[in-house]
């Protein structure tokens, strides 16, 4: 399936201030350089605020992340989970047709949508507050036919009781989720045949149904106050100095659109928890404008430096493993500026150590592989 942005975007996107600050502090779970770990939940959170994915929450992620915006666009791209057109502002109904639902009626759950929402998957009903699609089996095969609708699953599903959520919510009720045929979970349908002694004492609705009735978030967006700012991993918490350490620093240079992505970068991973008193100035290193006479050095001998990255290095004026085996963190974090694109992985794949070795004449355990494969012709 063909998955492009939307063709009508809004102007701009920002996270609400609580989402901001939630955003920080997944950023702030990653170390220094692996920012970009933190693209998913960052893209997730945007969509959960605006309900889908706008190209201007991709660039902003982008930017919070220090990425090139085509490498967030890659993930958004990839995963069906994310929306890149508007849905629903009431629900987005996600049907599983795969085989265990699509054998229970998942077909007829289809017809139910294309009548009462939308004669094709991704388009917005009339009054723009329904959408729905078919999706991939949703792992919930035992209580099938079933869907997803905001956080929640539906199960046990026949036509005419989608239906009738589907007017329970459009009158803006929500309907408790999980099996609609009166089971638990997912028991015989007759009743429980083992384990019969773990019906006293169970919860009203099964686990997940009843955290679902406790939260009331099923088709709820989430604006970012919901969730307790824990953050254990930098020590501190909601409410805490720490946080607002965290908002003080949004204060003194937040990611507003339009700044460069280094320079947005280096101020999120501040706010995101690290001592700016850590932080280092880049500085550039001693290069050469080319190969001494011995020739340049494979630098695809360095786990990390692929052909891409080596003619990168080149142009920077690195050849040589003594020259980066003598890079201090300063000018580390010089060149990791100008590796647009690959940022953090001087660190992340210990070019340095590695470089070292080679310099020296030794061999990398990735260096010696490496050989070995070239001479076998590999
Ligand atoms: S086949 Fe529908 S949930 Fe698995």
């Amino acid at each position: 399936m063909l998955r492009r942005l939307h063709p009508e975007q809004p102007e701009s996107f920002a996270f609400t201030p609580a989402n901001l600050e939630w955003a920080k502090l997944q950023i702030g779970k990653y170390p220094e350089g692996r920012q970009a770990s933190a693209v998913i939940p960052l893209l997730w959170r945007a969509q959960e605020q605006e309900g889908w994915l706008t190209r201007p929450a991709i660039e902003y992620v982008a930017d919070m992340l220090g990425m090139d915006y085509i490498r967030v666009l890659e993930v958004a791209t990839f995963y069906f989970m994310f929306q890149l057109q508007p849905v629903g502002s009431v629900a987005h109904v996600q049907v599983c047709g795969t085989t265990s639902c699509m054998i229970c009626g998942a077909e007829d759950l289809i017809a139910v949508c294309r009548e009462k929402i939308a004669p094709e998957p991704h388009q917005l009903s009339p009054d723009g507050r329904f959408s729905w699609e078919e999706v991939e089996c949703l792992g919930a095969c035992a209580n099938a036919p079933m869907v997803q609708i905001g956080k929640d699953f539906y199960e046990d599903l026949t036509a005419a009781r989608l239906a009738g959520i589907l007017d329970e919510l459009a009158a803006g009720r929500v309907p408790v989720p999980g099996p609609q045929n009166g089971r638990y979970a997912a028991e015989p349908l007759a009743g429980l045949t083992s384990l019969t002694e773990c019906e006293s004492g169970r919860t009203r609705y099964n686990a997940s149904v009843q955290l679902a009735v406790d939260l009331g978030d099923t088709v709820k967006r989430i604006d970012g106050t919901e969730v307790p700012l824990e953050a254990p991993w930098l020590r501190r918490g909601a409410g805490t100095g720490g946080t607002s350490r965290a908002k003080g620093a949004a204060a003194a240079g937040g990611p507003a659109p339009g700044k460069k992505p280094g320079q947005k970068a280096a101020a999120v991973e501040r706010q995101a928890g690290a001592e700016p008193a850590a932080a280092v100035r880049p500085s550039r290193p001693r290069r050469l404008k080319a190969p001494r006479k011995s020739g340049a050095d494979d630098l695809k001998l360095i786990r990390g430096v692929g052909p891409k990255l080596e003619r990168l290095l080149n142009g920077l004026g690195f050849y040589h493993f003594d020259q980066i085996a003598k890079w201090s963190d300063a000018e580390i974090a010089w060149v990791d500026e100008n590796l647009k694109g690959f940022r953090g992985r001087i660190r992340r794949d210990e070019w340095v150590a590695q470089a070292k070795i080679l310099a020296a004449g030794g061999e990398t355990e990735f260096s010696g592989r490496a050989k070995s494969r070239v001479k076998s012709g590999r």
